[in-house]
Protein backbone atom coordinates (compact mmCIF):
# COMPACT_ATOMS: atom_id res chain seq x y z
CA UNK A 1 0.00 0.00 0.00
CA UNK A 2 1.78 3.27 -1.01
CA UNK A 3 2.47 5.77 1.84
CA UNK A 4 -0.87 8.08 1.99
CA UNK A 5 0.14 12.05 2.26
CA UNK A 6 -1.12 14.99 2.11
CA UNK A 7 -1.04 18.14 -0.25
CA UNK A 8 -2.25 21.27 1.59
CA UNK A 9 -3.81 23.14 -1.27
CA UNK A 10 -2.40 27.27 -0.61
CA UNK A 11 -4.85 28.53 -3.15
CA UNK A 12 -7.25 27.98 -0.03
CA UNK A 13 -5.37 29.58 2.52
CA UNK A 14 -4.79 33.42 3.06
CA UNK A 15 -2.11 35.29 3.35
CA UNK A 16 -2.34 37.05 6.50
CA UNK A 17 -2.13 33.54 8.23
CA UNK A 18 1.02 32.23 5.68
CA UNK A 19 3.63 31.89 8.06
CA UNK A 20 1.77 30.64 10.40
CA UNK A 21 0.45 28.08 8.53
CA UNK A 22 3.76 27.22 7.47
CA UNK A 23 4.86 26.19 11.31
CA UNK A 24 1.83 24.50 11.90
CA UNK A 25 1.95 22.58 8.30
CA UNK A 26 6.03 21.79 9.24
CA UNK A 27 4.78 20.82 13.12
CA UNK A 28 2.71 18.22 11.62
CA UNK A 29 4.75 16.96 8.65
CA UNK A 30 2.59 17.95 5.97
CA UNK A 31 4.32 16.32 2.89
CA UNK A 32 3.41 18.43 0.54
CA UNK A 33 1.88 22.29 -0.48
CA UNK A 34 -0.21 21.57 -3.12
CA UNK A 35 0.39 24.93 -5.86
CA UNK A 36 -2.22 25.45 -8.56
CA UNK A 37 -0.63 27.11 -11.31
CA UNK A 38 -3.79 28.86 -13.17
CA UNK A 39 -4.00 31.14 -16.35
CA UNK A 40 -6.60 32.04 -17.29
CA UNK A 41 -6.87 29.93 -20.58
CA UNK A 42 -6.96 26.31 -19.61
CA UNK A 43 -8.95 27.38 -16.75
CA UNK A 44 -11.28 29.94 -16.01
CA UNK A 45 -9.13 31.82 -13.51
CA UNK A 46 -5.62 32.76 -12.75
CA UNK A 47 -3.93 32.06 -9.76
CA UNK A 48 -0.40 31.03 -7.65
CA UNK A 49 2.24 32.40 -10.65
CA UNK A 50 5.94 32.13 -10.51
CA UNK A 51 6.36 35.03 -7.84
CA UNK A 52 4.21 33.55 -5.08
CA UNK A 53 6.40 29.92 -5.61
CA UNK A 54 9.84 31.87 -5.43
CA UNK A 55 8.33 33.54 -2.13
CA UNK A 56 7.11 30.45 -0.90
CA UNK A 57 10.19 28.78 -1.24
CA UNK A 58 12.46 31.29 1.00
CA UNK A 59 9.32 30.64 3.53
CA UNK A 60 9.76 27.12 4.05
CA UNK A 61 11.39 23.42 2.80
CA UNK A 62 8.20 21.72 2.67
CA UNK A 63 8.22 20.13 -0.90
CA UNK A 64 5.68 21.85 -3.92
CA UNK A 65 3.36 19.81 -5.61
CA UNK A 66 2.70 21.58 -8.68
CA UNK A 67 -0.73 21.70 -10.61
CA UNK A 68 -0.22 23.01 -14.06
CA UNK A 69 -3.45 24.19 -15.26
CA UNK A 70 -2.02 26.19 -18.34
CA UNK A 71 -1.85 25.86 -21.97
CA UNK A 72 1.30 24.57 -23.86
CA UNK A 73 3.15 24.09 -20.50
CA UNK A 74 6.12 22.51 -22.46
CA UNK A 75 6.86 25.86 -23.51
CA UNK A 76 6.55 27.38 -20.31
CA UNK A 77 8.44 24.97 -18.01
CA UNK A 78 11.79 27.00 -17.59
CA UNK A 79 9.57 29.76 -16.23
CA UNK A 80 8.71 28.23 -13.05
CA UNK A 81 11.51 27.32 -11.12
CA UNK A 82 10.76 23.20 -10.76
CA UNK A 83 12.87 21.35 -8.44
CA UNK A 84 13.87 17.97 -7.91
CA UNK A 85 11.97 18.10 -5.05
CA UNK A 86 9.06 18.84 -6.58
CA UNK A 87 5.67 17.24 -7.74
CA UNK A 88 4.95 18.31 -11.02
CA UNK A 89 1.15 17.51 -12.71
CA UNK A 90 0.91 18.55 -16.22
CA UNK A 91 -3.14 18.36 -17.67
CA UNK A 92 -3.66 15.84 -20.81
CA UNK A 93 -5.79 18.38 -21.87
CA UNK A 94 -3.23 21.46 -21.93
CA UNK A 95 -0.74 20.26 -24.70
CA UNK A 96 -1.24 18.13 -28.40
CA UNK A 97 2.47 16.48 -27.81
CA UNK A 98 1.48 15.29 -23.89
CA UNK A 99 4.47 12.46 -24.60
CA UNK A 100 6.71 15.30 -25.18
CA UNK A 101 5.89 17.35 -22.15
CA UNK A 102 6.63 14.72 -20.14
CA UNK A 103 10.07 14.12 -21.74
CA UNK A 104 11.03 17.63 -21.25
CA UNK A 105 9.80 17.64 -17.60
CA UNK A 106 12.59 14.73 -17.07
CA UNK A 107 15.61 16.92 -16.86
CA UNK A 108 14.12 18.73 -13.74
CA UNK A 109 14.58 15.66 -12.19
CA UNK A 110 11.03 16.15 -10.27
CA UNK A 111 8.11 13.59 -9.60
CA UNK A 112 6.29 13.87 -13.30
CA UNK A 113 2.61 13.15 -13.04
CA UNK A 114 -0.10 13.32 -15.42
CA UNK A 115 -3.48 15.69 -14.13
CA UNK A 116 -6.93 14.36 -15.95
CA UNK A 117 -10.19 16.10 -16.14
CA UNK A 118 -13.58 14.14 -15.05
CA UNK A 119 -14.64 13.57 -18.40
CA UNK A 120 -11.11 12.47 -19.76
CA UNK A 121 -10.99 8.42 -19.60
CA UNK A 122 -8.73 6.68 -17.61
CA UNK A 123 -7.14 4.68 -21.09
CA UNK A 124 -5.15 8.20 -22.11
CA UNK A 125 -3.07 6.52 -19.10
CA UNK A 126 -1.99 3.60 -21.05
CA UNK A 127 0.52 4.95 -23.57
CA UNK A 128 2.18 7.10 -20.73
CA UNK A 129 2.72 4.91 -18.07
CA UNK A 130 6.76 4.87 -18.96
CA UNK A 131 6.88 8.63 -18.78
CA UNK A 132 5.14 9.44 -14.86
CA UNK A 133 5.34 8.85 -11.37
CA UNK A 134 1.78 9.44 -10.84
CA UNK A 135 -1.71 10.24 -11.92
CA UNK A 136 -3.88 13.69 -10.58
CA UNK A 137 -7.54 12.47 -10.98
CA UNK A 138 -9.57 15.45 -11.00
CA UNK A 139 -12.64 15.29 -9.07
CA UNK A 140 -13.90 18.68 -9.59
CA UNK A 141 -13.35 20.37 -13.33
CA UNK A 142 -10.14 22.45 -12.14
CA UNK A 143 -9.70 25.80 -11.30
CA UNK A 144 -11.97 27.12 -8.44
CA UNK A 145 -12.14 25.77 -4.47
CA UNK A 146 -15.13 25.24 -2.72
CA UNK A 147 -16.58 23.02 -5.85
CA UNK A 148 -18.89 19.44 -5.13
CA UNK A 149 -16.95 16.49 -6.49
CA UNK A 150 -18.04 14.72 -9.77
CA UNK A 151 -20.15 11.73 -8.61
CA UNK A 152 -18.52 9.93 -11.47
CA UNK A 153 -15.12 10.40 -10.75
CA UNK A 154 -15.05 8.44 -7.69
CA UNK A 155 -15.80 5.13 -10.14
CA UNK A 156 -13.15 6.80 -12.28
CA UNK A 157 -10.35 6.75 -9.45
CA UNK A 158 -10.91 3.22 -8.84
CA UNK A 159 -11.02 2.23 -12.59
CA UNK A 160 -7.33 4.53 -12.48
CA UNK A 161 -6.18 2.02 -9.74
CA UNK A 162 -7.43 -1.50 -11.79
CA UNK A 163 -5.42 -0.10 -14.90
CA UNK A 164 -2.36 0.28 -12.71
CA UNK A 165 -2.67 -2.57 -11.25
CA UNK A 166 -3.32 -4.81 -14.39
CA UNK A 167 -0.25 -2.91 -16.28
CA UNK A 168 1.95 -3.95 -13.42
CA UNK A 169 2.42 -0.33 -12.12
CA UNK A 170 1.01 -0.05 -9.14
CA UNK A 171 4.01 1.86 -7.89
CA UNK A 172 2.63 5.09 -10.04
CA UNK A 173 1.13 6.88 -7.09
CA UNK A 174 -2.23 8.21 -7.68
CA UNK A 175 -3.43 11.47 -6.54
CA UNK A 176 -6.77 12.99 -5.71
CA UNK A 177 -7.77 16.55 -5.95
CA UNK A 178 -10.96 18.90 -5.64
CA UNK A 179 -13.65 18.57 -2.78
CA UNK A 180 -11.62 16.25 -0.64
CA UNK A 181 -14.06 15.85 2.13
CA UNK A 182 -12.67 13.73 5.19
CA UNK A 183 -14.97 11.42 4.10
CA UNK A 184 -13.86 11.27 0.50
CA UNK A 185 -10.20 10.68 1.22
CA UNK A 186 -11.61 7.91 3.51
CA UNK A 187 -13.57 6.38 0.10
CA UNK A 188 -10.85 6.97 -1.91
CA UNK A 189 -8.14 5.80 0.34
CA UNK A 190 -9.95 2.41 0.35
CA UNK A 191 -10.07 2.82 -3.41
CA UNK A 192 -6.05 2.79 -3.65
CA UNK A 193 -5.78 6.82 -3.74
CA UNK A 194 -2.29 7.85 -1.57
CA UNK A 195 -1.92 11.82 -2.16
CA UNK A 196 -5.12 13.65 -1.30
CA UNK A 197 -5.30 17.57 -1.58
CA UNK A 198 -6.15 19.00 1.21
CA UNK A 199 -8.40 22.51 0.53
CA UNK A 200 -11.65 24.66 1.74
CA UNK A 201 -13.39 20.79 1.90
CA UNK A 202 -10.81 19.65 4.74
CA UNK A 203 -8.18 21.36 5.89
CA UNK A 204 -9.33 25.10 5.62
CA UNK A 205 -13.23 24.54 6.32
CA UNK A 206 -12.39 26.91 9.48
CA UNK A 207 -9.90 29.63 10.71
CA UNK A 208 -6.25 29.11 11.35
CA UNK A 209 -7.01 28.10 15.21
CA UNK A 210 -8.58 25.04 13.51
CA UNK A 211 -6.02 23.74 11.29
CA UNK A 212 -4.31 21.27 13.14
CA UNK A 213 -6.91 19.64 14.25
CA UNK A 214 -8.46 19.36 11.07
CA UNK A 215 -5.50 17.97 9.65
CA UNK A 216 -5.52 15.56 12.19
CA UNK A 217 -8.79 14.52 11.50
CA UNK A 218 -8.34 14.29 7.78
CA UNK A 219 -4.82 12.58 8.15
CA UNK A 220 -7.39 9.60 10.53
CA UNK A 221 -9.49 9.41 7.73
CA UNK A 222 -6.97 9.20 4.91
CA UNK A 223 -4.27 6.75 6.83
C1 LIG B 1 -9.37 22.73 -7.90
C2 LIG B 1 -8.05 22.82 -7.20
C3 LIG B 1 -8.02 22.15 -5.84
C4 LIG B 1 -8.86 22.79 -4.81
C5 LIG B 1 -8.96 21.94 -3.55
O1 LIG B 1 -9.16 23.24 -9.18
O2 LIG B 1 -7.12 22.14 -8.02
O3 LIG B 1 -6.67 22.17 -5.38
O4 LIG B 1 -8.35 24.04 -4.47
O5 LIG B 1 -9.74 22.59 -2.66
P1 LIG B 1 -11.25 22.09 -2.33
O6 LIG B 1 -11.13 21.10 -1.22
O7 LIG B 1 -11.93 23.35 -1.91
O8 LIG B 1 -11.82 21.52 -3.58
ZN1 LIG C 1 -5.11 21.40 -7.80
Amino acid sequence: MKKSKISASMMCSNLVDLKETLEIFEKEQIEYLHIDVMDGTFVPNLGLGVDYIRGLRELTNIPLDLHLMIKDPEYKLSWIGIKETDMVSIHYESSFQVQRVLDWLKPYGCKRFLAINPATPVYVLEEVLDYIDGVNVLMVNPGFAGQKIVPSTIKKAAKVARLLADANRSDIEIEVDGNITPEHAFKLRQIGANIFVAGLSSIFKDDVRMLSKNINLFREMSR
